[in-house]
C-alpha cells in the first residue's frame, strides 16, 4: 500500500489540529444521524443536499456515501472572504443551484460556521424558495468569532479561533486537499 503523503512537515506552516481517522469517524456518526432523520421522509419527498463551493467539497463527498437514504446533491457558490482570511460581511451567490427547491427537504452542507454571515445569509435566501424543510450541516464552528446566531443542526467539532486549512478549507486557494484539518501557526 502507497503511504500517504507526509504533508506536516516542519517547513509546512501548519499543525495538525483534527486527524484524517477523527474526522472520518465523526463523519459517519453525522452520516448516520442523518439516515436515521431523513431516511423516513424520502418516501414522500425529495432530500436533497447542498454543498456551499469551494470548502465543502470532500465533506459532502465523505458524507453522503455515509447516508444510507436516496437523496440528491447539489452545489451553490457564495463569495465571501475572497483570498482574506477575514471576513468583509459582504455576500454574494456566484453559483446558483441547477433545480429548484420548492417542496423538497434540504441539507445544506458548509465546511465552517465563523462569524456567521455566509451561513446567515444563505439559509435565509433559501428558505424563500418554499423548501418543505432546510437543515445546516457543518463541519467546523468557531464560536468565539460569532457575529450572527446560527442555528448549526448537524455540527462536525466546535474548534478554538485559529484559521484552519484542509479537507476542503484553504488559505488562499491553497491546502484544500489536506487530509486532515491544521492550524496556521501562530493564527
Ligand atoms: P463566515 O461568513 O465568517 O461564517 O465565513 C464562512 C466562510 O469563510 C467559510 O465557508 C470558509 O470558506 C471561510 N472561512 C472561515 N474561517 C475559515 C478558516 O479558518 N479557514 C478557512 N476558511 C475559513
Amino acid at each position: 500500500m502507497v503511504s500517504p503523503p507526509a504533508w506536516n512537515r516542519p517547513s509546512e506552516p501548519f499543525a495538525e489540529l483534527i486527524s484524517a481517522e477523527a474526522i472520518a469517524a465523526r463523519v459517519a456518526e453525522l452520516g448516520a444521524q442523518i439516515t436515521a432523520d431523513y431516511g423516513p421522509l424520502t418516501r414522500s419527498s425529495e432530500v436533497v443536499v447542498i454543498g456551499v463551493l469551494k470548502g465543502s467539497v470532500i465533506f459532502l463527498a465523505d458524507l453522503v456515501r455515509r447516508i444510507a437514504a436516496p437523496i440528491s446533491v447539489d452545489f451553490i457558490g457564495i463569495s465571501s472572504y475572497g483570498d482574506a482570511t477575514v471576513s468583509s460581511g459582504v455576500v454574494q451567490i456566484t453559483q446558483d443551484v441547477s433545480r429548484p427547491l420548492e417542496g423538497k427537504h434540504v441539507i445544506v452542507v458548509e465546511d465552517i460556521v465563523d462569524t456567521g454571515h455566509t451561513v446567515h445569509y444563505l439559509m435565509e435566501n433559501l428558505a424563500t424558495r418554499r423548501p418543505a424543510s432546510i437543515k445546516l450541516c457543518a463541519l467546523l464552528h468557531k464560536p468565539e468569532r460569532s457575529e450572527r446566531t446560527v442555528h448549526i443542526d448537524y455540527l462536525g467539532f466546535t474548534i478554538p479561533n485559529k484559521f484552519v486549512v484542509g479537507y476542503g478549507l484553504d488559505i488562499a486557494q491553497q491546502f484544500r486537499n489536506l487530509p486532515f484539518i491544521g492550524y496556521v501557526q501562530g493564527s
